[in-house]
């Protein structure tokens, strides 16, 4: 079954330098988590945020849910890190271990929920057999690296998917998707199966950031 839709803004498209206060700005107009994109320019061609960032967030006041999204190789040397800082959710990529199951169980040892994440084009053989141990499965719905890319409309069968397995399990698992979102394909990402939506670039680049937010709510709730 769907949870509760939920907005998860991604500081990567915030302006870096006023990070504190851009993501107050999305969480007054309704967006009930933060999402931070680790890069580590090897997993994917790109750097940006460690541990540090949250906890200065933490430290700011900023009380939501930071829905930590690693897309790193070893992200086992950080799931520590992460959790001290203030994670709350903790993403890791499929692709990047043949030891998901250890250390998916590692992220709820340490006290955060734990997410399984998806690259456009990996399979989801390796879903039914973490199920148990999953609080959030993350499909991406773009090439992990960069934020303002265009949604790859083949994930649509694939959040289909997923949403399959986890109404089968019948487990409280969040269905998330990151990437490409915007108020114009949201009611159909919605319609698929997803109940958790990332979106960078459709908020922080909006002329009105507040406005955005409320937008992206207003669309899936329209349809949920
Ligand atoms: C991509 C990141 C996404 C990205 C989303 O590697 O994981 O979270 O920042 O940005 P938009 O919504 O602009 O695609
Ligand atoms: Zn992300």
């Amino acid at each position: 079954m769907k949870q509760s839709p939920i907005i998860s803004p991604s500081l990567l498209s915030a302006n870096f330098a006023q990070l504190a206060n851009e993501a107050a700005e999305v969480i007054d107009a309704g967006a009930q988590w933060l999402h931070v994109d680790v890069m580590d320019n090897h997993f994917v061609p790109n750097l940006t945020m460690g541990p540090i960032v949250c906890e200065a967030l933490r430290r700011s006041g900023i009380t939501v849910p930071l829905d930590v999204h690693l897309m790193v190789t070893n992200p086992e040397n950080l799931i520590d890190a992460f959790a001290k800082a203030g994670a709350s959710i903790i993403s890791i990529h499929a692709e990047v271990t043949p030891h998901l199951d250890k250390y998916v169980q590692h992220i709820r040892d340490v006290g955060c929920k734990a997410g399984l994440a998806l690259n456009p084009s990996t399979p989801l053989h390796h879903i039914p057999y973490l199920l148990e141990k999953l609080d959030m499965v993350l499909i991406m719905s773009v090439n992990p690296g960069f934020s303002g890319q265009r949604f790859i409309p083949a994930v649509f069968d694939k959040i289909r998917h997923v949403r399959e397995m986890i109404d089968h399990s019948g487990l409280p698992i969040r269905l998330c998707v990151d990437g490409g979102i915007t108020v114009d394909n949201m009611a159909s990402v919605s319609r698929a199966g997803a109940d958790t939506f990332v979106a960078g670039s459709a908020v922080f680049n909006a002329q009105n950031k507040q406005t955005a937010v409320k937008q992206l709510i207003a669309s899936v709730d329209g349809c949920s």
